[in-house]
């Protein structure tokens, strides 16, 4: 019998298949740290039918395929570990049209976001979903994993803005999705059983992306804020006045990390408990007025203890980088992450009760809260001592997050918000969803993928 490789050697030129121990553990993993890349080969295809070939041959000869974007993933959906072909979209990259009565793009699944952001700014348009890893991440993966960010407030998840898509199915036929169509009212909707699922039913080779109107004259501030029952207050007292493009939090001891990565000082004169970032339009400074009317009231309430304001090119992105380089800046201490999301208005009750949980059991363990408090969405970031092996820390996690994971469930929240349930939280998938829902995504799963070749293992086990 030929192995997986011998059978990639006969069909694609070499060229296109990588194999060295480097690259294999490159490719095998994303920007989570807890699974050791394992996979046999990766595949660099550069037309769609290359694509439909590895599938029917995967089909045929049994090996598994795992769909491989830009791996900035936290959630190890991209994870190759159990002898997998990796099938890269490196090399689908491109921006194929644009159009500009529709105000759409079409791209190759592997184009860069930022690359779109930018193509979109030079039409005089935007793309609005964006987070900070949006050099490397390709589109392909924002639309497998519904990719969320910084500005879901105002412009809402990846789903939000895909128009229509190709995709080549697990059975390795083509279908497109909903042909760049606003209204289709034509039944089920596949474009949207797509997206956000996690490389488990096929591959999305090309997107039809909405674009929208630039906001104009942007403004941030960043607030001092005592505690998390005044973040809370503070942003819905914003956002009942006026329309917010973006309101995020951190905790202060994300500002040491910060500090020290980026070489930045403190982000206000003292440092305080917790901080928000805030992003409006100034609207020919109406909303500036605004802004600073309602910040004196609640200056004076107690509830912002200081601020800084940016309202030029370099200082808004100086504050931003206060919260976009949290991520990258503790990613050195292995960190456990967590992210989480109820309703707003459980918002207050369940940081509470988490938060006890968190003192209780992790009081000698750096805790790091930061997040998109407007989307209900925190993140919850436990940084691994230097006593503890990565194996320890990850258990000793894994059962204080049991007793998080059910405060959620208690307020039917979800265990991962905006990252996705790869193979880090599959085993939790039960305290977020039914378990009715579950047997009902095995069986979608199974009619596209009656063989399991598609990322086999990822959100659940079949
Ligand atoms: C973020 O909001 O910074 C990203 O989701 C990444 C992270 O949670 O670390
Ligand atoms: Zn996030």
């Amino acid at each position: 019998m030929k192995s997986t490789l011998e059978i990639l050697q006969k069909h694609f030129d070499s060229s296109s298949i990588k194999t060295e121990k480097e690259d294999l553990e490159n490719y095998g993993t994303d920007w989570t740290r807890y699974f050791n890349p394992n996979p046999v080969a990766i595949f660099f295809p550069k037309h769609i039918d290359e694509i439909q070939k590895i599938v029917l041959l995967a089909n045929e000869h049994h090996f598994v395929l795992v769909p491989s974007g830009g791996r900035t993933g936290l959630s190890g959906a991209a994870v190759a570990k159990k002898e997998e072909v990796i099938v890269s979209f490196d090399k689908l990259n491109q921006i194929i049209s644009y159009n500009e009565l529709d105000q759409s793009i079409t791209v190759e699944a592997g184009a860069i976001t930022e690359e779109i952001q930018n193509f979109a700014k030079e039409k005089e348009l935007l793309y609005p979903i964006d987070f900070a890893s949006k050099g490397s991440s390709q589109i392909g993966g924002n639309i497998a994993t519904n990719a969320g960010g910084v500005n879901v407030l105002k412009y809402g998840m990846t789903r939000e803005w895909v128009l229509g898509m190709k995709v080549v199915t697990a059975k390795g036929e083509i279908l497109e999705f909903n042909q760049g169509l606003i209204k289709n009212a034509t039944g089920y909707d596949f474009r949207h059983l797509f997206i956000g699922s996690e490389g488990t039913l096929g591959f999305i080779v090309e997107a039809t992306l909405k674009l929208t109107r630039a906001p104009k004259e942007k403004q941030v501030i960043l607030f001092g804020i005592p505690n998390m029952e005044k973040v809370v207050k503070v942003m819905n007292t914003f956002r009942a006045e006026l329309d917010l493009l973006a309101f995020e939090f951190f905790s202060d001891a994300t500002v040491d990390y910060v500090m020290e990565h980026t070489h930045v000082g403190l982000p206000l004169a003292k440092r305080y408990p917790f901080y928000t970032i805030m992003e409006f339009e100034s609207n020919n400074g109406k909303n500036t007025e605004l802004v600073f009317s309602i910040y004196q009231k609640l200056y004076q309430k107690g509830w912002i203890l200081d601020d800084i304001f940016g309202g030029d090119e370099q200082t808004i992105k100086h504050l931003w980088g206060y919260r976009e380089n949290i991520s990258s800046s503790i990613s050195s201490f292995i960190p456990y992450k967590n992210d989480l999301s109820v309703r707003i208005s459980n918002i207050h009750s369940f940081l509470s009760e988490t938060e006890d949980i968190v003192k209780n059991n992790y009081p000698d363990f750096i805790v790091l809260w930061y997040g998109h408090i407007a989307d209900g969405n925190l993140h919850l970031n436990i940084l691994k001592p230097n006593k503890l092996s990565v194996k320890e820390f990850e258990e000793k996690c894994k059962k204080v997050n049991l007793l998080i994971f059910e405060i959620v469930k208690k307020y039917k929240g979800s265990i991962s918000a905006e990252h996705g349930v790869g193979l880090l939280k599959k085993d939790y998938l039960e305290y977020s969803r039914s378990k009715e829902e579950i047997e009902y995504m095995k069986l979608i799963k199974n009619i596209f993928d009656p063989n399991n070749i598609m990322n086999r293992g990822k959100v659940f086990d079949t």
